[in-house]
């Protein structure tokens, strides 16, 4: 077993020290049955347990470890999830005030970094596959074409998998971006388990973060930024500006034992996993694409998503999202054949609402007035989204999940954005941020 940084806070654990250091519960009380057994190993940067922002152990060999796993210079774990990785990974590859090529479908936190590193975003629009009502891949010829057209772009921006398990062809997109003297970024938050499925990650990139809590069996928000060709000083120092200066340890430990867990077998349960999706993708209509698809994410093709998702909670099954079109399941190593069987069971009962939705329409790309920084930190007042057209907004307007903007801060909400966004079901009547009012929004 090789869990440096897990061993070394059971080691202190075991020295019962008297804590006179944070945190509060002292390693003895954490209200909650359930929550005590974690306190023992809850701990701070002391002599034995490291400093995440700095070189030393245990985190050199712990992180060591899951960067020689995946191929990576480094590993970078995490405890602020895949949006402090785009975060960091964003201020490490692109130059304050910059341009830089972002896909369109990029999470939220992307178009927050953009606003934070005052970056002039040129968005790379994804392809539309009317069959499944959903955004396929980033084709590389799309991104050719942006880098032929802005040869001032040094750093791109790409989501894979997407939400719904779509694949794009990292390792082909990262040749060409380098060719070019770029470099590039990915945000696979969905997807740390690929490794495991045989898919290597180690595609040449600049960055990569994964959220481990997504799809490994880690502690929720605990992440990992793997890089390439970095000054590994700086990466700490970049995570630092982004992450907690009091880390969770339980959540960093869980990052060590997964990877032992993993390594020692548990990835075999991925592929067991990815037999049962394989089977459900034949036996239920749903998204199904072969190797541009992530083996382990089910995407049922329902009539009616929101009344489907009722439907499923109804009889116990939550699954991760649902939007107009489509039910999706997160499917990893720790649901069993029952769980599977459980499902299915259920699915069977609810066939006659399966099947494709209303065709829903690709996302538009709204007028942009302002640049996300400048729209993000301008005076701005609150406003009904019906009551929106014509406005510019100081906000994203993205539902959640998937949490992809169809509104960034800056663009004009027009017509054809609401025409969208009551298409797809967005609450009309929730209130969003448009451009003018009291600064930092102190008015009423
Ligand atoms: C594509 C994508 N990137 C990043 C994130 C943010 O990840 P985290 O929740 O780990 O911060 C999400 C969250 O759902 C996501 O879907």
């Amino acid at each position: 077993m090789s869990t440096p940084l897990y061993d070394a806070l059971n080691s202190y654990a075991a020295k019962k020290t008297l804590r006179f250091h944070m945190p509060g519960h002292k390693g003895k009380f954490l209200p909650g049955p359930g929550l005590e057994a974690l306190a023992a190993v809850d701990v701070t940067e002391l002599p034995g347990t490291g400093n995440l922002y700095e070189a030393g152990e245990p985190f050199d060999s712990a992180q060591g470890l899951w960067a020689e796993l995946f191929g990576f210079d480094h590993c970078q774990f995490l405890t602020g999830g895949s949006t402090m990785g785009i975060h960091t990974g964003l201020a490490l590859c692109a130059q304050p005030g910059s341009k830089v090529l972002i896909d369109r479908a990029c999470h939220r936190a992307v178009f927050h970094a953009l606003a934070l590193l005052d970056l002039e975003p040129v968005y790379l629009e994804r392809t539309w596959r009317k069959e499944d009502n959903l955004i396929g891949p980033i084709l590389p010829e799309d991104v050719k074409k942006k880098l032929d057209r802005n040869p001032d772009i040094k750093t791109v921006c790409i989501t894979s998998p997407t939400y719904a398990g779509m694949l794009s062809d990292i390792r082909e997109i990262s040749h060409m971006v380098h060719a070019y003297g770029g470099k590039l970024f990915v945000d696979g938050a969905h997807g740390a388990h690929l490794f495991f499925l045989g898919n290597r990650l180690d595609w040449d990139v600049d960055a990569l973060v994964v959220s481990a809590h997504k799809t490994l069996p880690a502690m929720g928000q605990s992440a990992l930024l793997f890089t390439n060709w970095m000054e590994v000083d700086r990466v700490r120092q970049m995570a630092s500006v982004y992450g907690s200066s009091s880390p969770s340890y339980p959540m960093m430990a869980s990052l060590d034992t997964a990877r032992q867990w993993l390594v020692e077998g548990g990835r075999f349960g991925y592929v067991r996993a990815s037999k049962r999706v394989a089977q459900l993708r034949e036996r239920f209509p749903s998204v199904r694409d072969g190797d541009s698809l992530d083996p382990c994410r089910f995407v049922l093709k329902v009539k009616d998503g929101p009344a489907f998702g009722g439907q499923l909670r109804e009889q116990g099954i939550f699954p991760e999202m649902e939007d107009s079109g489509h039910v999706v399941f997160i499917c990893t190593a720790q649901d069993n054949e029952e769980d599977f069987d459980r499902l299915e069971a259920v699915l069977e009962t609810l066939e006659d609402g399966m099947g494709d939705c209303i065709p829903i329409p690709p996302p538009p790309l709204p007028k942009r007035v302002l640049s996300p920084r400048n729209a993000l930190f301008a005076a701005s007042r609150r406003r009904s989204l019906d009551q929106c057209e014509g406005e510019i907004s100081a906000c994203q307007i993205a539902p959640y999940p998937p949490g992809v903007p169809v509104v960034v801060p800056g663009e004009q909400i027009g017509k054809k954005e609401l025409a969208y966004l009551r298409e797809i079901g967005y609450n009309m009547q929730s209130e969003v941020r448009v451009i003018g009012g009291e600064p930092n929004g102190m008015g009423k």
